[in-house]
């Protein structure tokens, strides 16, 4: 399919989302319409369990939804089989976890080489990966494994990982709550300036309400619904 330029890079149409616990469904994402342009860093704010990671998951094509329809460079995710939607995730979307949920066993530039190596490309995943940490400042601890990082290390290493593979779309779910303020600023930072000027799109979920100031939209998430902030 051509680029769509003019269209929304990610547009969420009529989305719904319930989840059915014991004997009754609740109502995550009630008929939530949203478009993000290119290039746009969008924040989301909202109580806990108020269903931020939720979105995020159907964006980023973990989950689906119950109805409606989301659109990532035009393309509806959720009409795709499971293997093309797995396939699309691995090449158009990176994540940045609060957590950083990076692998214990492998050294910081293993974790970063490990998209490359699940996606199509034979070659050069050495090279890249080290050229992205490099991005990101954490190429010196190439060889370290994450546990004897510190948290904005671990986090630097994630962020590599997340973009090594140049995705369109980058979700980021609290990458700063396990992190000191200052470390947390640099880190969304570098987020920034690693997606917005390189056109790409930039959605992350954070308790900061600061974070919205730097944003070009941020939202909040109540009862399902959406509120404009900026
Ligand atoms: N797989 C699931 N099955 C049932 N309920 C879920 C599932 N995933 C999330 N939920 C519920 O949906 C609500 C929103 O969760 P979540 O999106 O994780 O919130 P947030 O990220 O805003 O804290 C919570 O009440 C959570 O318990
Ligand atoms: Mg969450």
């Amino acid at each position: 399919m051509a680029d769509q330029i003019n269209e929304p890079l990610i547009k969420l149409k009529h989305v719904t989302k319930r989840f059915s616990e014991a004997d009754r469904e609740r109502t995550i994402l009630d008929d939530v319409t949203l478009n993000m342009g290119p290039g746009e860093f969008t924040v989301l704010l909202g109580k806990s369990g108020s269903g931020k990671s939720t979105l995020l998951n159907l964006i980023g094509g973990i989950d689906s939804p119950s109805s409606g329809d989301i659109f990532v460079r035009g393309q509806a995710i959720n009409q795709m089989t499971d293997r093309d939607r797995t396939l699309f995730r691995r090449n158009h979307v990176g994540f940045v976890f609060q957590a950083f949920n990076l692998i214990p066993t492998l050294t910081a530039l293993e974790n970063v080489m490990l998209p490359l190596e699940l996606g199509s490309t034979k070659t050069g995943h050495r090279e890249r990966a080290l050229a992205m940490m490099d991005r990101v400042d954490i190429v010196a601890r190439a060889a370290a494994f994450p546990d004897h990082l510190s948290g904005g290390e671990q986090q630097r290493v994630a962020i590599a990982r997340a973009l090594v593979s140049d995705p369109l779309v980058v979700l980021a779910d609290e990458p700063t709550g396990n992190l000191d303020s200052d470390t947390g600023a640099k880190v969304i930072a570098l987020l920034d300036s690693l997606t917005r000027q390189a056109g790409k799109n930039l959605v992350m979920v954070t308790h900061n309400g600061e974070v919205a100031t730097l944003a070009d939209r941020a939202y909040t998430l109540k009862d399902g619904k959406f509120s404009v902030l900026t």
